[in-house]
């Protein structure tokens, strides 16, 4: 029989339906850590508050602190008959410290406990995040360093555009993620840990015997973080923005990612062939043996489908919910771990694969000899020689339906063929700007 943190005023038992159906153990015990670290604080401030003496605070600081050992080396007891992570864990306090557990629930409730937890959670994985995408920043530097030369086709529309330089196109990647580690920063530090709600009302204890600065609980394993008294525990108990604000960094994080597998799902198909992904990082097929076939990328693309779920899962959640605490937001839960692990491990992914992948050079020098790369580089040739911009634009235009149409290419045709769509056009100059390397140096408003 598994202990409920209420039941006084049921006199019935409670339908083994209901129990299952409203359970969250199976997802919340990840906050387990989370739990336990609030739990040592709050025994502090009762404490301060002279709700447990000196030595009733030491009892139970010492038993949470074996519950924190065995959640960190594994050995923690899960118990799946609980009604969710916060019961359990006072479960197996009581049976440490017996009646002395039940001082701990003094002046809280799950309301604000599952709060605390989660937020503290969420700091967390800002943290980790911020690690692996700083990973994932010196992958895409490592390739950047080892392809300082090489130029691409640009595309716009997915047509050929202009040249530019692989290097800027990459640190395209880099500028991504840097936003999106501004954008976490922001939202760790828009949470703050917060004490003191009880289920909505607030608690009897004074304001001022829950503001800790670091406490010694959470030095001890290397946190600094200040809890605050809550200046609103209404709001405490029923907020979840920052759950949504970090589902919908995290979707464009994975959108970010999508957009990079993209490139290089494109780019390594046999019409491309500009990279070849490494064979540790692609997979086969069962019944076509020449495959091999990006799939880490297609998974990466096609999670962010998941992650957009996730958002719009706990913005649908909390629309229209009455404050304060409602049941509803216990499933605010499984969208916040599963978009974190998705992306953690996109992350790791990525910054493998793209650590190891390999330009085709010939390919794309290959690539480099279409014409139509330069036009726009021959209207700034007639723009400089005094031509109206769009009137230049118009006689490119003429010039290069006239190559297509007689597929006759404008480096090899005559000074009379040229001179009949402009006497601006000299020849020998105009062979020199088919020139990858001219075309991207001719550009001068990049701040590099
Ligand atoms: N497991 C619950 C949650 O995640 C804890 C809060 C339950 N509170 C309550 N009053 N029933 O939201």
């Amino acid at each position: 029989m598994v202990k409920k943190l209420w039941g006084g005023r049921f006199s019935k038992k409670t339908e083994p339906l209901v129990e299952e159906f409203t359970k969250s153990i199976h997802y919340d015990y990840k906050l387990a850590a989370y739990d336990v670290i609030g739990s040592g604080i709050h025994i502090q401030v009762l404490k301060k508050a002279g709700l447990v003496t000196p030595l009733e605070a030491n009892r139970l600081d010492i038993a949470l602190q074996g519950v924190y050992r065995s959640i960190k080396n594994g050995t923690f007891k899960l118990n799946r008959k609980s009604e969710d992570i916060h019961t359990n864990i006072q479960n197996i306090l009581y049976q440490k410290v017996g009646d002395l557990a039940l001082k701990l629930h003094t002046a809280r409730s799950r309301n604000d406990q599952v709060v605390f937890a989660t937020k503290f959670y969420s700091k967390n994985i800002i943290t980790e995040l911020n690690v692996d995408i700083k990973k994932l920043v010196n992958s895409v530097k490592t390739l950047v360093a080892e392809n300082k030369n090489v130029i691409i086709p640009g595309f716009t529309h997915m047509q050929h555009a202009q040249p530019v330089y692989l290097k800027d196109y990459l640190s395209v990647y880099i500028v991504m993620l840097n936003r999106d580690l501004k954008r976490l920063a922001n939202i760790n530090e828009s949470i703050h840990l917060t004490m003191g709600a009880g289920a909505l009302a607030g608690t009897p204890i004074d304001a001022n015997k829950y503001n800790e600065k670091t406490p010694k609980t959470l030095k001890a394993i290397g946190v600094s973080e200040y809890i605050e008294a809550t200046t609103n525990s209404l709001d405490a108990v029923s907020d979840r923005d920052f759950i949504i604000d970090i589902l919908s960094a995290l979707s464009i994080i994975s959108m970010h990612l999508s957009r990079i597998a993209e490139d290089l799902i494109i780019w390594s198909t046999k019409e491309f062939n500009f990279i070849e992904i490494d064979e540790a990082f692609c997979t086969g097929s069962s019944l076509m043996p020449q495959k091999k076939n990006p799939d880490v990328l297609e998974l990466v693309r096609g999670y962010s489908g998941r992650l957009y779920g996730n958002l719009i899962s706990v913005l649908a959640i909390m629309k229209g919910l009455p404050l304060t605490y409602n049941r509803d937001m216990q499933l605010d839960k499984e969208p916040l771990f599963n978009s974190f692990e998705i992306v953690s491990s996109e992350l790791k992914v990525l910054a493998g694969l793209i650590k190891t992948l390999q330009f085709n050079k010939a390919k794309i020098e290959e690539s480099l000899e279409d014409e139509s790369l330069y036009a726009t580089d021959l209207v700034y040739y007639l723009v400089n020689r005094g031509i109206p911009f769009t009137k230049a634009h118009t006689i490119i235009g003429k010039l290069i339906k006239y190559s297509i149409d007689n597929s006759i290419e404008i480096k090899t045709m005559t000074q009379h063929e040229l001179q009949r769509f402009s006497n601006k056009f000299i020849k020998k100059e105009i062979i020199k700007l088919f020139n990858p390397k001219v075309s991207v140096e001719s550009k001068k408003s990049i701040a590099r």
